[in-house]
């Protein structure tokens, strides 16, 4: 499915991360890429995130999933909405839906979560940390959304949920299959389904918080340092206090700590390696046996594509020369020539086409049995799956 009435470049200067946009159907054509029963089939699955929310007069209540089978027989005539994550590792057809926002670098896309509710279901009015397109698959929901929210916001008291206390609208729609609203993080907001079998397909991003970047990649530069690298003052002069703790005595273990975490190039890598680490691991394609370079080979020679797991993070790093580096769940590939153009193409899409005159290429086969043998990268089968 493609976006025909939308403009990328007008809408990333006016409206991401500044604030939230109605677009009303820029479809070609829409069509509902998956059933409810589909999405209810995924919450009783183990190893995928789902949640029920339920709603009891002016309360709501939260349960966690995997939900047993029986649950969705006893949930009453009350309002209730059925919350799935990553509903893009399972559906192709949900996963379709990415393709169009790919004007937003992969490395910023989350996943697509995906929502069931009966009449007057909702997750009530709550902010997000991160930017969101909530696309309307079937039915109509209705999404007030209001002013931007900080930690000073206040909060209703609630055990599970994290819903705004004196939430006040400042703008109200009533979404219709195929429309979109666009929410930049912090901006609240409610949807609450109007008429029962409503879908909404929220397409989320992701953005690092700094705490994430100075943990991850100040533990990871701190396991390469040794016991003997440490702080040293063949200089020390007798000092006035011996209780203070001088200016130039914090000028240099601070340095030492910047010094550490300065390399950029290395900091490139170790995000990529982060960037690509799976969040839900569930779809474990790694084959039995590893895959030998010739088999991998031959099945180039006659042309059978590639597919990656929808599961796993894809992404590259140029470096210098037209070399770069790979990533791919949390492994990361330095490539060059042959191998750094089939990286290329790996990145760009679900399913690869390889040139068949690649297959007597050694770093291109060791490239993609690495790949194929840590459950990233698969051969399709005749029938398009792998
Ligand atoms: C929903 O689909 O009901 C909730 C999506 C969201 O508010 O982020
Ligand atoms: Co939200």
């Amino acid at each position: 499915m493609q976006l025909s009435r939308f403009n990328a470049d007008l809408f990333l200067r006016d409206h991401w991360q500044k604030r939230p946009l109605l677009i009303r159907s820029p479809w070609t054509r829409w069509r509902n890429p998956l059933e409810p029963d589909e999405l209810a089939g995924l919450a009783c699955e183990e190893g995928v995130e789902s949640r029920l929310i339920l709603r009891d007069g002016d309360a709501l209540r939260l349960e966690n999933g995997p939900l047993p089978e029986s649950r969705f027989g006893d949930l009453g005539s009350g309002p209730w909405t059925l919350l799935v994550q990553a509903v893009d590792h399972h559906a192709p057809d949900v996963a379709a839906l990415i393709e169009p926002f790919r004007f937003v670098p992969d490395w910023r896309i989350d996943d697509v979560m995906v929502s069931y509710a009966t009449d007057g279901g909702g997750v009530g009015p709550h902010y997000d940390q991160y930017d969101v397109f909530l696309v309307q698959g079937l039915g109509r929901r209705r999404w007030r959304v209001g002013p931007k929210c900080d930690a000073e916001t206040p909060l209703l008291p609630h055990e599970d949920l994290r819903l705004i206390a004196d939430f006040e609208a400042t703008g109200d729609w009533i979404l219709e299959p195929g429309d979109i609203l666009y929410v930049p993080p912090g901006y609240a907001h409610d949807g609450t389904a109007v008429g029962t079998d409503c879908m909404t397909y929220s397409i989320g991003f992701r953005a690092p918080s700094r705490a994430e970047l100075v943990e991850g990649w100040a533990e990871h530069q701190a396991d390469a340092l040794a016991e003997d690298d440490r702080y040293a003052d063949p200089d020390l002069n007798a000092q006035p206090h011996p209780g203070e703790i001088t200016a130039p005595a914090i000028d240099r273990l601070h340095a030492m700590v910047l010094d550490a975490l300065a390399d950029r190039d290395a900091f490139a890598r170790w995000f990529g390696l982060h960037n690509s680490l799976p969040k839900y691991a569930e779809a474990d394609w790694r084959p039995e046996r590893p895959v030998g370079r010739d088999m991998v080979s031959a099945l180039l020679a006659q042309g059978v594509p590639l597919c990656r797991n929808p599961a796993s993070r894809f992404a590259f790093i140029r470096g210098k020369d037209g070399a770069l580096t790979l990533f791919a769940d949390g492994h990361g590939f330095d490539c060059v020539g042959d191998s750094a153009a089939l990286a290329e193409s790996l990145c760009a899409g679900q399913s690869v086409a390889v040139d068949p005159g690649l297959a007597g290429s050694a770093p291109v086969l060791t490239l993609i049995a690495a790949l194929i043998d840590q459950g990233s990268l698969a051969f399709e089968e005749d029938d398009g799956s792998r």
